[in-house]
């Protein structure tokens, strides 16, 4: 069976002010039909042999979660919550403990919840690609043409081909420098980890015994301690707590030697930040990105977005991001959105 894994774990603080730690970004309707976490969910509705979905979340979202899975018709998933966030490698791994008690031979398709997949048919056509290979042992990955010299994402050396529209993967860099990603843009050679990745949930253990073996033994004891509480698998947060923080990037895809990677083309994006959002969205004429009620005159390449019936008027201004809440309006560069992050962290501080 085909289980899709959902990643549902992070806070987007970069999105703020209106992803906040009670509402992260997955569970916003930024862009399209539906939020960011149930678009990642439509979107496997075509995959072949599909099982309910797993979703991996945070215990303080388990209504919200439990509630966007309802309303787009996924009431038989299997929720887990983790009662504090030990990054991704963890949680696949509490997912492919948790598919595996469905069946023994359960094949993976890790998703995060909070990107952005412009086409959903190259994106399943990349799946049906990856399946053979993830089913003959192989961690697949779904690799992106780079377009920048991003640092924020893992990059993807691709080896010599492999069945399919496939290669192995020759190296694989998470979050490399500047000077490094520049590099591996000018090479021509790289792609962008996206983030998804297809495996065999007993291979990603297997995996994890190899590279991280008393984080695998920690998540065993936190999953075997686990409570069953309505439609929840409740991770036992003492146990959970001596579990090691890391990344599937870190822990797993950098030192495998059984990596795949499908070149992937469907208007992906990582909706990391405000001027990820501008980038990925539907602009005006005038290059602006418009949500509720919003004028603009003599102004450029702007994100406005307003709450509710708050007017949010721009007479000429260039690559301003305006967004409005109830209780915060964020004025920002466009070019500084990376930074909201910031304040986050001083609102944090200050209480
Ligand atoms: N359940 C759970 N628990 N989910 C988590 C946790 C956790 O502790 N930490 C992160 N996630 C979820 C996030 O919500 C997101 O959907 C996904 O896992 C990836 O985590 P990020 O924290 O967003 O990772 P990243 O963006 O820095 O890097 C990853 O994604 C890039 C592409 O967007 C890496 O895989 C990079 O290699 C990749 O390029
Ligand atoms: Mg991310």
């Amino acid at each position: 069976m085909l289980i899709p894994l959902v990643l549902s774990g992070g806070s987007g603080t970069r999105l703020w002010p209106v992803s906040r730690s009670n509402l992260p970004k997955q569970f916003l309707a930024l862009t399209g039909q539906g939020t960011l976490f149930q678009q990642t969910l439509v979107r496997t509705r075509e995959l072949p042999d599909l099982a309910p979905p797993i979703v991996v979340a945070a215990d303080d979202h388990r209504f919200l979660a439990a509630e966007q899975l309802r309303e787009a018709g996924f009431e038989d998933a299997t929720i887990v919550l983790e009662p504090l966030a030990r990054n991704t490698a963890p949680a696949i791994a509490l997912g492919a403990l948790a598919a595996l008690e469905h069946d023994p031979d359960a094949t993976l398709l890790v998703l995060p919840a909070d990107h952005l997949v412009g086409e959903s048919g190259p994106f399943v056509e990349a799946v049906r690609t990856a399946l053979p290979l993830a089913r003959a042992g192989w961690l697949v990955t779904f690799g992106i043409r780079p377009d920048r010299p991003e640092t924020g994402f893992g990059y993807i050396r691709r080896a010599e081909p492999l069945e399919g529209n496939a290669f192995r993967v020759g190296r694989f860099v998470e979050k490399p420098d500047l000077a490094t990603a520049e590099s591996y843009l000018a090479d021509g050679g790289y792609d962008w980890n996206s983030g998804m990745f297809l495996f065999r949930a007993a291979r990603y253990l297997e995996e994890l015994q190899a590279h991280a073996p008393a984080m695998l033994a920690a998540v065993r004891e936190a999953h075997a301690a686990a409570r069953r509480d309505l439609d929840f698998v409740r991770v036992d947060a003492d146990a959970f707590a001596r579990v090691p923080e890391d990344s599937i990037d870190y822990a797993v895809m950098e030192k495998t030697r059984r990596a795949a990677v499908v070149p992937l083309s469907c208007g992906w994006s990582d909706i990391g930040s405000w001027s990820a959002l501008w980038l990925a969205g539907e602009r005006d004429a005038d290059g602006n990105l418009r949500e509720g009620d919003t004028l603009a005159f003599d102004s450029h390449n702007c994100l406005l977005r307003s709450h509710d019936r708050h007017l949010i008027a721009a007479v000429g201004v260039d690559d301003l991001v305006v967004v409005s809440t109830p209780d915060a309006t964020l004025v920002a560069h466009r070019d500084a959105a990376q930074q909201v992050k910031k304040i986050v962290d001083e609102l944090k501080r200050s209480g």
